[in-house]
């Protein structure tokens, strides 16, 4: 915990490092009660910092120093000054060698950062600013070092020692130890360090590079999990070969290993070479993960893998520049995922989380830029805006280049800055300079934070057969930012003609039509496009495949949007018609509800999504998104003030009366694909994800009905299935149902029968914190007394008191403020035990000016209680007090 007032850190202020640590030489000896790290660190002035020889100082926190050298040369206690953050030292020469030791306590680390123990294993997290709870160093991105590391443990206990790179020593020593030492050629920041130390066994493969080259892959997990590695196995040589494949890109060294941990702070973590993972993110096998667990999976372990360029090999001048590499490795795993699954239903995945939990990120009191420019915790930087907008950033791009400059583009960064600390500038000059393109004006998506409203209108003429559209931009004002500035907005759009086709494009003044769907930029406050060649009025379908971050708004009619539904020939824009016209349906409700009015379905809903149903030739698994009504989330995020409770009725009400009305159509399908389930095993591939994902969601539907044979079919489904996905469905229905007793039962064995598997478990404490019945506050104190629960694990914490935050609006936000005391009592205790994960479990308590002015007044009185509740971390302290001041 911090003694000073934790302080502002500016982009602006940022300076080239004084000094540069050529070599490191690490040696770790693991105990069980303390562990010592010595470290050796052939340092020299940085030429590009000036004259003279200013003070060195070293970061270090929780650290107890034991020895410092300085060129062989034992310092005394007058050498040097110590602070609780830094070690300063004068050097006398250009080159000099600083060799340390010190003590630290990985067994007591509930922070999960720098060194900890995770169960028995020993571990470590450095980024972002880790490694300096483990050695003192320059614990900054673009000092780049090549590293040497050996590590000495009890060899019964610790039989696995890994460190980044190659193995290139090892042996034993009296006593039952024993050492190994791990060489990595590739300069590298410390954040991309990694040690692991445990009783751990490993699936082992190879893949053969596009250059011939065997590199040898391992997955290291704990003896239990041994059966559950294949998937993320395939997954790493898919990506592997993507990567060849789509960027060109080899990997470069002979080992690629990959451990789960289960205890983490986020999902994964690119270590050179040794990555280490979440659990969730590494194991899965069919009757243990569902469908969305597997698709995790695959994702995950291709984002880490791509991070070897897009971000190692090039890594981040600073931490503001962390899109630098989060941004453009969300793209690319993006990419690969739409590459290996169902293109469209990836978009729309991705789209729909994006406009819940960004689009509210940026509307908030901790709204900041893609690029940052000041911070406090940078470790609060890990935000939805940094890897998903960054993300649509770098789709933008790629958008508004085409595919094959974009790669001229990724070709140029990665030759021109191999090796290299660099900046999201550095990036964009190398797109600019494949490309020949200025993008001076697209680079405001990096600094002008807040999601942008273009508004479009439109106008015929039928006399000179012209259509026109105007789009008028705007963006609301962020924390420090009050005017912005026009944004480049490429905006994909088609005309269709009233059966449904696309007529061909010509803009006024081209010679000829390009093409039938186009992107046109929009780069002025007020732009207007003219078509010509139109011989009727068309309509529009605008923003194809979602093809900016932006909040587009035209006023469609129903009956428009029902004839997008049916005829677009982006499927995306089918989704997205479908989404509008229940938004326009829902929002009726909800106001029909506020007026103490009786609530009426529009059946044009209704008949929208029979037809959808009835149509066995469209895609299931698009079906399925089209049957999915817009989230409480995302209706929240467009409400000027949410209504939780009209919200929450409206929606439920909806799917009552479409449960009903479309009974025969979904008991249909269900049963369909329900036997087809029975009858073949688990795949994990697309088409059956699809399959399953339109017979969970018909089961959904058709449980609201209480009718006697789809308790029977649930029942059923629960109890006789090879995988989690159909397992879980059947629980969360039931859990959501007022089948009590079959629902208490179906809980009670579901537990039993999975009390040893954690990741499972976290699924059923997530089934039951998400369930809206009444009571869902008591039930959630309740679970936390349950054994398999603690406030020590952060899978826990995110499946049990992270779900009732995020997804159970209804019981968060009851009236009392229960909802609201609960919360921040947890992050107070989080905030001495694990400041990162007590930060991020904030996030719903910082987002109190969409509702009414009681609950505002009730969540910020619990935002200010944690204020005073004693000495805060610096990451705690940054989101309260940036949440009180918005
Ligand atoms: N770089 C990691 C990623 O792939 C993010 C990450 C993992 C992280 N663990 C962390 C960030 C702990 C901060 C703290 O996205
Ligand atoms: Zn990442």
């Amino acid at each position: 915990m911090r003694t000073e007032q934790p302080k502002m850190i500016y982009l602006k202020d940022y300076q080239v490092p004084d000094y540069l640590i050529d070599e490191t030489h690490l040696t770790f000896e693991l105990y069980e009660d303390h562990s010592l790290v010595h470290a050796q660190l052939v340092m020299r002035r940085n030429p590009d910092a000036g004259a003279g020889l200013p003070p060195l100082v070293l970061d270090g926190q929780q650290l107890e120093l034991l020895e410092l050298k300085l060129d062989d040369r034992p310092l005394g206690a007058g050498d040097y000054q110590l602070s609780d953050s830094h070690l300063t030292l004068q050097p006398t020469q250009e080159r000099f060698v600083i060799d340390s030791s010190v003590r630290i306590h990985p067994e007591s680390n509930t922070a999960l950062e720098g060194l900890y123990k995770s169960g028995s294993m020993f571990c470590t997290q450095c980024e972002a600013e880790g490694f300096r709870k483990i050695t003192y160093y320059l614990d900054r991105p673009d000092v780049m070092s090549k590293f040497t590391t050996t590590v000495s443990a009890e060899q019964h206990a610790y039989p696995v020692l890994l460190s980044n790179g190659n193995p290139i020593a090892s042996g034993v020593e009296e006593g039952g130890r024993h050492w190994a030492t791990w060489e990595d050629p590739f300069k590298k920041p410390a954040y991309l360090f990694a040690l692991v130390a445990g009783d751990l066994w490993c699936v082992e493969d190879s893949f053969t590079t596009m250059s011939g080259r065997e590199v040898a892959l391992r997955i290291y997990v704990e003896p239990e999990n041994i059966d559950k590695c294949q998937h993320a196995m395939d997954s790493l040589k898919k990506s592997m070969k993507w990567d060849e494949e789509v960027y060109g890109r080899e990997y470069d060294l002979d080992i690629f290993m990959i451990v789960a941990v289960n205890d983490f702070n986020m999902g994964a973590m690119e270590n050179k070479g040794l990555n280490i993972f979440n659990s969730s993110c590494v194991l899965a096998k069919a009757d243990t993960a569902t469908d969305a667990a597997h698709q995790r999976v695959e994702a995950v372990v291709a984002h880490e893998y791509f991070h070897n360029w897009s971000g190692n090999r090039v890594t981040c001048r600073d931490w503001f520049q962390l899109s630098l590499k989060e941004g453009f490795t969300v793209f690319r795993d993006a990419e690969f995922s739409a590459d290996m699954n169902s293109r469209t239903v990836k978009r729309i995945e991705d789209v729909a989380y994006l406009r819940t939990h960004q689009f509210a990120e940026d509307a908030g009191p901790m709204a900041h830029p893609v690029r940052p420019d000041a911070f406090i915790e940078i470790s609060n930087f890990y935000t939805l805006t940094v890897y998903e907008k960054g993300s649509e950033v770098l789709r933008m791009i790629h958008t508004l280049l085409g595919s094959e400059t974009f790669r001229k583009g990724s070709d140029l960064y990665f030759e021109r800055h191999d090796g290299q600390a660099v900046t999201c500038d550095d990036f964009i000059q190398a797109m600019e300079d494949a490309s020949g393109r200025d993008l001076s004006q697209f680079k405001r998506w990096y600094t002008q934070a807040g999601t942008p409203r273009l508004a479009v209108s439109e106008a015929f003429d039928a006399a000179t057969r012209t259509y026109s559209l105007t789009f008028r931009q705007s963006c609301p004002a962020t924390p420090g930012q009050n005017d912005k500035l026009p944004f480049v907005i490429p905006v994909e759009l088609g005309l269709l003609d009233a059966q449904g086709q696309d007529l061909p494009l010509r803009l006024q003044g081209e010679r000829a039509a390009v093409g039938r769907s186009r992107v046109l930029s929009v780069t002025e406050a007020e732009q207007t496009f003219t078509f010509v060649d139109m011989p009727a009025k068309p309509l529009p379908s605008l923003l194809r495949g979602f093809s900016a971050p932006v909040k587009l708004s035209f006023p469609y009619s129903r009956d428009q949007l029902m004839f997008l539904m049916q005829h677009d020939s982006d499927g995306f824009n089918r989704w997205e018609a479908g989404q509008q016209l229940s938004v326009q349906v829902l929002q009726e409700l909800i106001g029909q509800q506020q007026r103490g009015e009786t609530m009426q379905l529009d059946q044009r809903l209704v008949t929208a999504l029979r037809s959808l149903l009835e149509n066995d030739r469209l895609d299931q698994a698009m079906v399925a998104e089209m049957l999915s009504l817009p989230g409480e989330g995302y209706l929240t995020e467009i409400s000027e003030v949410a209504d939780v409770d009209a919200i929450h009725s409206a929606r439920e009400f909806a799917r009552q009366q479409l449960a009903e009305a479309l009974f025969e159509p979904l008991w249909q399908r269900y049963q369909a694909n329900r036997k087809l389930s029975r009858n073949t095993p688990y795949v994990a591939e697309a088409a059956h994800f699809a399959r399953r994902s339109l017979q969970n969601i018909a089961l959904s539907y058709l449980m609201l009905t209480e009718r006697a044979e789809v308790l029977a079919a649930c029942l059923e489904q629960y109890e006789v299935c090879d995988n989690m996905t159909e397992r879980l469905t059947a629980l969360a229905v039931l859990v959501g149902s007022n089948f009590d007793t079959e629902k208490a039962e179906a809980l009670t064995a579901f537990a039993e029968h999975f009390k040893d598997n954690p990741l499972v478990m976290d699924q059923w404490f997530s089934v039951q914190a998400a369930c809206t019945l009444p009571g869902g506050l008591a039930r959630v104190q309740q679970l936390m007394q349950h054994p398999a629960f603690t406030l020590k694990n952060p899978n826990k914490v995110r499946a049990l008191i992270g779900a009732f935050a995020g997804q159970n609006p209804v019981n968060f936000h009851a009236v009392d403020g229960s909802g609201y005391r609960f919360l921040s009592d947890q992050v107070i205790i989080l905030n001495a035990l694990n400041p990162q994960i007590a930060a991020r479990l904030l996030a719903p308590l910082t987002r109190w000016a969409k509702y009414d002015s009681n609950r505002q007044g009730l969540m910020k009185a619990e935002l200010q209680r944690i204020l005073a509740s004693g000495e805060l971390s610096s990451d705690v302290f940054e989101v309260v007090s940036k949440s009180l001041a918005g």
